[in-house]
């Protein structure tokens, strides 16, 4: 048997396709190893949403060049920067054997037959067109003693952020059909999966026969699912619709990720975000009001071009104002062909330093914040699904509360279970605690507990 081995950047659009890409490769008789050294396939699924991204993916593929010269192995680029720059990138990388876009993950028995018996260098990257579009569904069985899970809802972005490039990696905007989506959410509860978090770039939009709000309602009533989440949400999306989900169903987990990108009205013009501070906040007192105690998370771009002093203090601002559970915050990277990028000169691009200055003084604001919100909980009690034991110490348990804040416990529940846990110790990423009751045991006869990650053969990188 052939092994293979594929490192995935980026999101968790790319996790699920090198999923999808294992189960290709699983019926080409292909097997994972966990190790890049002794594999005769390497993929790296790649990410484009920053400089850095990139600069990894590249430094990655040296580190496997050697594998190529030692043992013949294949090696090919997915993903973001493969839609991106196509051919380009077997110019640049020489020892590169195939180039294939997302849309192209089920043609992998082609290019690679391609590749190995004429010897040829492939590139795949065209875009399939919204009609002809097929979501490759997940094989139920790779799930399997797995507690939560993904499951895609559309895939690709309408909207236009001037940041932004997944417009251009991803393509239009299309919606799964909604009993594609509950078929596969019901494949996934019967063997075991008790969460799912139904993702997409833009998931508010959907559009695939009932609106986001009924997919949730829908998802949360099939049996054995007790959790619900998705991402990512566009804020003018947040319908009342969804808001007023939040309040009748308590299997949509009390957690929403709502990007905001910054606390100034003339940036959020600039970025073409289509909303305003105010509105923004609007939205989300209305959520708060519908759902007491959710938490809230958001990204940030600090140092878009143009962004005054002034303007990155109404960012502090709203990050005090909101008091967010945790923020995902970046300095502006400019990227091929997106609105910013080509006009980043005319609006004055902000000095290396003076972002990293304004990225750390935010950072320290949120930790501050964050730590505060999770002390405030020690002495209470969370209630926690069970994922499996902790990565650093297999004696303890790893899950999330329904707010999505990481648990690692004293205790002896299986993977699968929702237990209640005393919380002893917190830092603001993570409680820690023991178990004191067991609230439900797992639908489906556990596995033996094992590390909560994804499979080996998946390596994220964010
Ligand atoms: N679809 C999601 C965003 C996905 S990208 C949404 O609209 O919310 C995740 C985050 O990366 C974005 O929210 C943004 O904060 C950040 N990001 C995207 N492009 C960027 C760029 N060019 N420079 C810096 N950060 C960027
Ligand atoms: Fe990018 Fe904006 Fe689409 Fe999010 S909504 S993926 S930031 S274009
Ligand atoms: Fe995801 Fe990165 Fe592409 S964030 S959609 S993998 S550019």
């Amino acid at each position: 048997m052939k092994r293979y081995f594929i490192h995935t950047f980026g999101c968790q659009m790319n996790v699920n396709d090198s999923l999808r890409m294992s189960e290709v490769l699983a019926k080409m008789s292909y097997e994972p190893t966990p190790v890049p050294d002794n594999a005769d396939l390497i993929i790296l699924n790649t990410c484009a949403i920053r400089e850095k991204a990139e600069d990894k993916m590249l430094s990655a593929l040296g580190r496997y060049k050697p594998v190529k010269a030692s043992r013949g192995a294949l090696i090919g680029v997915g993903g973001c920067v493969a839609q991106q720059e196509k051919d380009k990138l077997l110019k640049k990388v020489p020892y590169l054997d195939f180039v294939f876009g997302p849309d192209n993950i089920a043609k992998l028995p082609d290019i690679i037959g391609r590749v190995s018996e004429d010897r040829a260098r492939v590139v795949e990257a065209a875009f399939v067109h919204s009609e002809e579009y097929v979501f490759p569904r997940a094989d139920p069985e790779t799930s399997r003693g797995k507690v939560t899970e993904f499951v895609t809802v559309m895939k690709g972005c309408d909207n236009v952020c001037s940041f932004c490039v997944v417009p251009h990696t991803r393509g239009r905007e299309v919606s799964r059909a909604f009993p594609d989506v509950l078929v596969e959410v019901a494949d996934l509860a019967k063997v075991g999966v008790r969460e799912v978090t139904l993702i997409g770039q833009n998931v508010n939009s959907y559009a695939g026969g009932i609106s986001f709000a009924q997919l949730l309602l829908r998802t949360a009533e099939v049996p054995g699912i007790e959790r619900v989440r998705f991402t990512t949400s566009h804020p003018h999306d947040l319908s009342d619709e969804l808001i007023e989900a939040f309040r009748t169903q308590p299997k949509i987990a009390p957690h929403f990720h709502l990007p905001v990108q910054c606390g100034s009205d003339r940036i959020l013009k600039m970025m073409r975000r289509d909303y305003t501070v105010v509105q923004y906040l609007e939205r989300l007192e209305k959520l708060r009001a519908a759902r007491p105690g959710i938490a809230v998370t958001t990204d940030i771009i600090v140092g878009f071009p143009g962004e005054t002093e002034e303007e990155f203090e109404m960012t502090m601002k709203l990050t005090e104002q909101v008091r967010y559970d945790n923020q995902f915050s970046f300095v502006f990277s400019p990227r091929p062909k997106t609105g910013a990028a080509l006009r980043e000169n005319e609006w004055g691009p902000v000095p290396h330093e003076v972002k990293i200055a304004r990225l750390e003084r935010l950072q320290k604001l949120q930790r501050k914040i964050s730590g505060e919100i999770t002390a405030a909980l020690v002495g209470s009690e969370v209630e926690v699904l069970v994922e499996g034991h902790s990565r650093y110490d297999a004696t303890k348990r790893f899950g999330r509360t329904p707010e999505n804040r990481t648990v690692n416990f004293d205790g002896d529940a299986p993977a699968g279970a929702i237990v209640k846990v005393k919380v002893e110790r917190a830092t603001p990423n993570q409680l820690a605690g023991n178990q004191v009751s067991v609230l439900s045991l797992p639908t489906v006869e556990p596995l033996p507990v094992a590390p909560a990650a994804s499979p080996f053969h998946v390596v994220a990188e964010a």
